[in-house]
């Protein structure tokens, strides 16, 4: 099958590569949108990512250019007209697991250096700078953890900071059994907020949850509570995060998404002046940590997309039945 592949980079092409089973796979830098979609002339089916956008237009056009079919690698599907796709009998696909270890793992290494100042740390000393002036951290051993949804990273995430020695409590939709086996406490957000130390979320971006901080949640926290998110951007008020850390409400932030992320993360811009004041403004902060939707990128999580992926382009092909279908 000929698959056009977008917003890809050298890791997605070797990967692919890697794992390809005989199709045609051609890779395009541009991310999918409505000004790139005629990229996809010619092919058959289409491969993109968290930041293509697959709304009613694309899926539109991409039916009208004869494409029959759509791989999404990542986990998430906000970006989506599910409804679109389905009316032209497009059947979408995702990759609905992909090591949950990747993402919990990487909001603990936010939660680390946040607390510890490792990568201040390391640029002192790199410095000559051997001194520990406002380097203090606090113990993770014993305080609070509050998990905002509870799937498969949620869970792996809740059971590293038990191994820390933190208590965990917990809010979703649906309670996890398993988890309250291992100890976690459902409780209603407005009952966990006030309670935490530190917040992290893992719920996925829907109309409930946009936004699912904002002003009123943030004034409920722990004053000087650390936030995480390695979900989704918009579950996070930007704006009314920033109002929280200039008064000290909010103590620290760890962000691996963000709002407007598409126009920035992915891309290197050193070069470039950047337009989003409201980014620029985030990183002035000492207290917050930006990294740029790396909480997937392990060689792990890595294989097991490229290989799903592929797997459900056979599967496709073949008419069997497509177990990772969304739509
Ligand atoms: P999952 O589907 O296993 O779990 C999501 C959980 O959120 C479910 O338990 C669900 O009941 C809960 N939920 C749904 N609506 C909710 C609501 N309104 N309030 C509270 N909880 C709600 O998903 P998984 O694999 O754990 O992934 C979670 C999210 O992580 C994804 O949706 C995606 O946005 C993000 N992600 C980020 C990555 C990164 O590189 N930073 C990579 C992979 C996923």
């Amino acid at each position: 099958m000929k698959i056009a592949f977008f917003s890809t980079q050298s890791y997605d092409r070797n990967y692919f590569n890697r794992y390809n089973t005989g199709h045609e796979l051609v890779f395009f830098e541009a991310p999918l949108n409505e000004q790139t979609v005629n990229l996809a002339t010619g092919f058959t089916a289409i491969c993109a990512f968290v930041n293509d956008q697959l709304n009613t237009a694309v899926i539109n056009q991409l039916a009208a250019q004869g494409i029959k079919f759509i791989a999404l690698r990542c986990a998430g599907y906000n970006n989506v007209d599910l409804a679109a796709a389905k009316a032209h009998n497009i059947p979408v696909v995702r990759v609905p697991a992909y090591s949950p270890y990747a993402v919990a793992e990487h909001a603990v290494a936010l939660i680390l250096t946040l607390n510890r100042k490792t990568h201040k740390a390391y640029n002192r000393v790199r410095e000559g700078n051997f001194s520990l002036e406002r380097l203090t951290g606090f113990d993770l051993h014993g305080k609070t953890v509050g998990v905002i949804g509870t799937g498969k990273i949620g869970q792996v995430f809740a059971g590293i900071m038990q191994g820390f020695g933190c208590r965990v409590l917990a809010f979703d939709v649906i309670a996890n059994r398993d988890m309250e086996a291992q100890g976690v406490e459902y409780l209603p957000l407005v009952k966990l907020l006030p309670q935490c130390d530190i917040i992290s979320l893992h719920c996925p971006l829907n109309d409930q949850t946009k936004h699912i901080i904002g002003p009123l949640t943030l004034n409920m926290m722990k004053d000087g509570a650390m936030l995480i998110n390695t979900s989704r951007g918009a579950l996070i008020d930007t704006k009314a995060a920033i109002e929280a850390l200039k008064t000290g409400k909010l103590g620290y932030l760890g962000i691996d998404v963000y709002e407007q992320e598409e126009k920035l993360f992915f891309h290197n811009l050193q070069d470039e002046i950047i337009h989003d004041d409201t980014i620029m403004r985030l990183m002035s902060f000492p207290n917050v940590l930006v990294t740029a939707h790396q909480g997937f990128f392990t060689d792990e999580a890595l294989t097991q997309i490229a290989q799903t992926t592929i797997q459900s382009i056979n599967d496709f092909e073949q008419g069997k039945p497509l177990s990772n279908k969304i739509a």
